[in-house]
C-alpha cells in the first residue's frame, strides 16, 4: 500500500498498538486524544512519522481513520472528530459497545443491541464516513503480524462501501491476517459480539492467547 497518513482515534493500548504496526509499514500516523500530554513519551519514541494531535486533528489528518476508543464514548469522539474531517473517508472501527458492568461468568455486556449494532449507530449518525469493522475481536498483542505457528488467522469485516472494504483487507493482510468480507453494516451484529466469545476464556482461565479462524473447504 502507498504510505498514507493514518488519523487514530483513540490513545488506549489499541491506538497506540496499531499506530505501531502502520509506523512499522512506513505509514504517517498521527493519534487523536483529549490529552495530547499523555501521549508525550509515545511521541519521543514513534519518530518523526508519529505525531499527537487533537480528535479533529487527527481526523483532518488522517486519508485513513482508525477509531480505537471506548465503546461507550465512540460517537462522542467522532463527534469531536468533525463529522466534516471524516466525510467520505474510510474508518476501520475496531471498538466494541461493552458496558461499564462487570462481566457474568466471564460474558461481557454489551448496551448494544443484537439487531442494531454499534458500527450501525455510527453509521447513521456519520452517513458521509465509510465504517468497516476490524480488529474488534483479537486481542491488541496479536493485532500485528501475530505469530500462531504458521496460521494465519481470520479477521471478519463489513460495512457498506466496497472501496473501503478492499482498503481495509489490505491493511489486514498487511498485519498478517486473512480477510472474510461479511457484507455490509448490519453484519457488526455478529462481528461485534467475537469480541465477547474472544475474552471469555481469559476471564474464566486467564486465556487470552488465542485467535479466530475460519475453516473453509
Ligand atoms: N484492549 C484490547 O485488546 C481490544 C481488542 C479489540 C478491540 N478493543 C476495543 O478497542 C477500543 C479501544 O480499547 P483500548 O483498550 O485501547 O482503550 P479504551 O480505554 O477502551 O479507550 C481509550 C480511549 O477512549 C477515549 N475516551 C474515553 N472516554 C471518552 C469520552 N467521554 N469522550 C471521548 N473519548 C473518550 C480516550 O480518550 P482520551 O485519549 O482523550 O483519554 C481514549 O483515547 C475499545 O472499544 C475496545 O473494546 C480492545
Amino acid at each position: 500500500m502507498k504510505s498514507k497518513n493514518i488519523g487514530i482515534l483513540g490513545s488506549g493500548v489499541v491506538g497506540k498498538v496499531l499506530a505501531g504496526g502502520f509506523l512499522k509499514y512506513g505509514h504517517r500516523v498521527m493519534i487523536g486524544t483529549r490529552d495530547v500530554s499523555k501521549l508525550a513519551q509515545w511521541k519521543e519514541q514513534a519518530g518523526e512519522k508519529g505525531q499527537v494531535g487533537s480528535f479533529a486533528d487527527t481526523a483532518a489528518f488522517g486519508d485513513i481513520i482508525v477509531l480505537a476508543v471506548n465503546g461507550t464514548a465512540s460517537k462522542a469522539a467522532l463527534e469531536l472528530a468533525g463529522a466534516g474531517n471524516l466525510e467520505g473517508k474510510t474508518i476501520i472501527d475496531a471498538s466494541n459497545p461493552i458496558a461499564e458492568a462487570e462481566p457474568v461468568n466471564g460474558v461481557l455486556k454489551f448496551f448494544s443491541d443484537i439487531n442494531y449494532s454499534l458500527m450501525e449507530q455510527l453509521q447513521a449518525a456519520f452517513p458521509g464516513a465509510h465504517f468497516v469493522k476490524a480488529f474488534n475481536s483479537i486481542g491488541n498483542s496479536f493485532m500485528i503480524n501475530p505469530d500462531f505457528g504458521g496460521i494465519k488467522p481470520t479477521m471478519f469485516i463489513c460495512g457498506n462501501d466496497g472501496d473501503a472494504k478492499k482498503e481495509v483487507a489490505e491493511i489486514t493482510e498487511m498485519f498478517g491476517f486473512e480477510v472474510e468480507d461479511m457484507g455490509a453494516v448490519e453484519a457488526a451484529r455478529a462481528i461485534e459480539p467475537l469480541c465477547m466469545l474472544w475474552c471469555i476464556p481469559g476471564f474464566r482461565e486467564k486465556r487470552w492467547a488465542h485467535a479466530f479462524k475460519l475453516l473453509k473447504l
